[in-house]
């Protein structure tokens, strides 16, 4: 692979679309594609693939296009799915339940070892195996455990006090939910903020478009 480049937002936005593309037509028996074919069932350019992936490395072999299950592993290695992360998750109401629940954390390269919560109603429950455990535990466990990710699925007043506690016991990277703006407080943390707001209105959007 070639050494590493600054790449923008909008291409490392595309990989996971890339990587979950290229493993769908993996699982569906196929080998190879041409950079044609790839482009079309994409619906991108040929000429935007090969830019995005020559900010990796040199993939594709001319007159061959790209063989899909090393394609697939390289995006993957981008991706950081081989290299499993210990991850708690913060907050196991609805959203944190379900998530807790029904992601698959470990084909993206994430171990979820630890539920947090602070209802004393939900300490005890298990959700995925895990025993939901009380949020006057967390010290320790973080100690003891030392996570590299926490996924927040506090409400916004909750995570502002909490986070300076996981920030100091090392957690440097957040799958947040909570609204609570990480990244302000903590410029050199890696946050993914995700608002599913944001997506009904770019719906909303596009359904105005048709109207
Ligand atoms: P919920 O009330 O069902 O769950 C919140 C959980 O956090 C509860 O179990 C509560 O006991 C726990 N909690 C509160 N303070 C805590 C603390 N200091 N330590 C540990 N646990 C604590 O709420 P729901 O529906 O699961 O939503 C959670 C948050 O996520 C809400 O604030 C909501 O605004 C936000 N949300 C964000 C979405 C997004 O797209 N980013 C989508 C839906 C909800």
């Amino acid at each position: 692979m070639k050494e590493r480049k600054k790449v923008s937002n909008s291409v490392v936005k595309r990989l996971p679309r890339y990587y979950r593309f290229l493993g769908e037509i993996k699982n569906s028996g196929m080998i190879r594609i041409s950079s044609g074919e790839l482009s079309r069932r994409m619906g991108l350019t040929a000429s935007q693939i090969r830019q995005d992936l020559n900010n990796f490395g040199d993939f594709g072999q001319q007159g061959y296009g790209y063989n899909i299950t090393d394609l697939h592993n390289e995006i993957g290695k981008i991706l950081g799915v081989e290299n499993k992360k210990k991850t708690i998750l913060i907050g196991a109401g609805n959203l944190g339940n379900a998530i807790a629940a029904h992601m698959s954390f470990e084909k993206r390269g994430f171990d979820l070892i630890g539920i947090f919560d602070s209802n004393p109603s939900l300490t005890g429950k298990f959700i995925r195996g895990l025993k939901v455990k009380p949020v006057s535990q967390l010290d320790d466990f973080c100690g003891k455990e030392k996570p590299e990710v926490a996924v927040l699925c506090l409400p916004y007043e909750a995570a502002e006090k909490l986070v300076n506690k996981l920030y100091e016991a090392g957690i440097k990277n957040y799958w947040n939910f909570s609204h609570f703006d990480i990244k302000k407080l903590y410029p050199d943390s890696a946050v993914e903020n995700v608002h599913l707001s944001d997506s009904l209105l770019m719906l909303g959007f596009h359904s105005n478009e048709n109207l």
